[in-house]
């Protein structure tokens, strides 16, 4: 047999499964894991992708890899927020999508098809796999707790929670405890269109609704109240299977070049000594706000090593960070545009995270155990980080937005404080128990194998 023979006979085994991710790095790293994941547990996967922040094919060969023309410009791109562009893409995918589906029903060229695996944020596949009769399962990617938050939105505006004044960002919000106003996930969105995030999280969940089941990067310990009250509104079956990258490293789907040299000079560093800082890859800060975060970096006389993203500043590809800064902090910073995260969170010269609360980015920080300061900026990352603050207490959330003095002071408190040192201890019991559900008989791992049974009945 030659090899591309081998790698035909090795892709064509299995019943057949077809992924659609939506096209940003922090869904694409969960649906990609859950592919290599089901593709182990003996499933054939097809990926069908945008042309828009494609996957690479050859970091998996043993997937096959369709593209949809998803007629998205760099231009028009650009000038969209995550909202609109979510909200195009399930416009503008629609017809492509639909009569790749149906190619693929009728040539049938990698087996017949068991069912879809939508991100569900993808709501339109509910409509296309239902007039081709496939079953659709849809992948949310965020936490379930965000999800309950989304899944409320029609209460949410009855009561007046969604227009909510800046004064009342503290009040509570009693239908969603421990959420106050300002950790609902409506906030932090500079879209122009108020009613474009409601539009697409009531379209999401009801496409959630009415899939043949969900699956969550998420286990079990973490999230059970969220998700058994999920569990019991839907009434679809629910397989939380995460955390998703403990499976397989992201590494592969990176959409940008990750920096290997910050390892070497992690190594150089004395243990739980440096603060890792990243706020994932869509959030964008004025460039004062560059500047406090700088300024309040170089102040704590802390290690860290910084993340700054091309684009992370608004309206500029770079920025320069401020006069002084180098100086100042000479010997005990590394600045990267991007880094190899979960390499970084596990290593012992890491013992704080500034991260801006993501979902996979949450999971991967207890994952390694490592306590976190959370700046949410939009959606989810403000219900996870109420939760990393308040319920879970294994971080805290700045709550002035970026301001030196008060960024210093977190970053003393969790670096070498004593609230810091709870932080990590109650972080490790997160982190083992994480363990546990991935092992034999946890409950991540008997809910895979009940989605892999699921599967295999539909
Ligand atoms: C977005 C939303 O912001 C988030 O709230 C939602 O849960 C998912 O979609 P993103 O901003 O990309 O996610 O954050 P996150 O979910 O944390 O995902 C970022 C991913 O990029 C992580 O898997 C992380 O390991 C990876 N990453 C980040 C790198 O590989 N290198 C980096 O330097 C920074």
């Amino acid at each position: 047999m030659t090899g591309v023979e081998g790698m035909q006979a090795q892709k064509d085994k299995g019943p057949h499964l077809v992924l659609f991710p939506i096209p940003f790095q922090g869904h694409l790293n969960p649906m990609l894991q859950l592919a290599t994941l089901l593709h182990s547990k003996g499933f054939s996967i097809t990926i069908i992708h945008t042309n828009f922040n494609a996957p690479n094919p050859s970091n998996y060969p043993s997937f096959n890899f369709e593209p949809i023309p998803d007629g998205l410009s760099d231009d028009r791109v650009a000038a969209m927020d995550p909202i609109a562009l979510v909200a195009a893409l399930n416009v503008v995918c629609k017809a492509p999508f639909e009569e790749l589906l149906g190619r693929l029903v009728l040539e049938n060229p990698y087996g017949p098809i068991k069912c879809i695996i939508s991100d569900a944020m993808m709501h339109f596949t509910q409509e296309v796999a239902a007039h081709l009769d496939i079953p659709r399962i849809v992948i949310r990617t965020s936490s379930a707790i965000s999800f309950a938050a989304f899944a409320a939105f029609p209460l949410l505006r009855q009561k007046g929670y969604l227009a909510v004044k800046d004064h009342q960002s503290k009040v509570p919000v009693p239908e969603l405890p421990p959420l106050r106003c300002k950790d609902l996930p409506s906030n932090g969105f500079a879209t122009s269109d108020p009613n474009a995030l409601y539009h697409l999280m009531t379209h999401m969940v009801d496409g959630t609704r009415a899939a043949s089941g969900v699956i969550w990067n998420a286990f079990d310990y973490l999230e059970r109240s969220a998700l058994m009250k999920i569990g019991q509104d839907f009434q679809i079956p629910n397989f939380s299977v995460g955390p998703l990258h403990k499976h397989a490293s992201s590494s592969s789907c990176s959409l940008l070049p990750q920096d290997h040299s910050c390892i070497a000079w992690l190594d150089k560093q004395v243990h739980g000594s440096v603060l890792y800082v990243s706020f994932g890859s869509l959030a964008a800060m004025d460039e004062s706000e560059l500047v406090e975060t700088a300024w309040g970096l170089a102040d704590s006389n802390r290690h860290f090593l910084w993340v700054v993203r091309p684009g992370s500043v608004h309206g500029s590809d770079w920025v320069d960070l401020p006069k002084g800064f180098e100086e100042k902090t000479e010997g005990r910073c590394l600045v990267v545009k991007w880094a190899p995260q979960q390499e970084v969170l596990a290593h012992p010269a890491v013992g704080g995270f500034w991260t801006h609360g993501g979902w996979n980015s949450t999971l991967e920080s207890i994952c390694e155990g490592v306590p976190m300061i959370c700046s949410p900026w939009f959606s989810d990352q403000r219900v996870n980080a109420r939760y990393v603050d308040h319920v879970w207490r294994v971080g805290m959330q700045l709550d002035n937005g970026f301001e030196r003095g008060e960024i210093e002071q977190a970053i003393r408190r969790l670096m070498v404080g004593n609230d810091g040192q709870e932080m990590r201890t109650r972080i490790k019991v997160l982190k083992e128990n994480a363990d546990g559900c991935l092992r034999e008989g946890g409950s991540s791992y008997e809910s895979l194998n009940s989605l892999k049974d699921y599967i295999l009945s539909l």
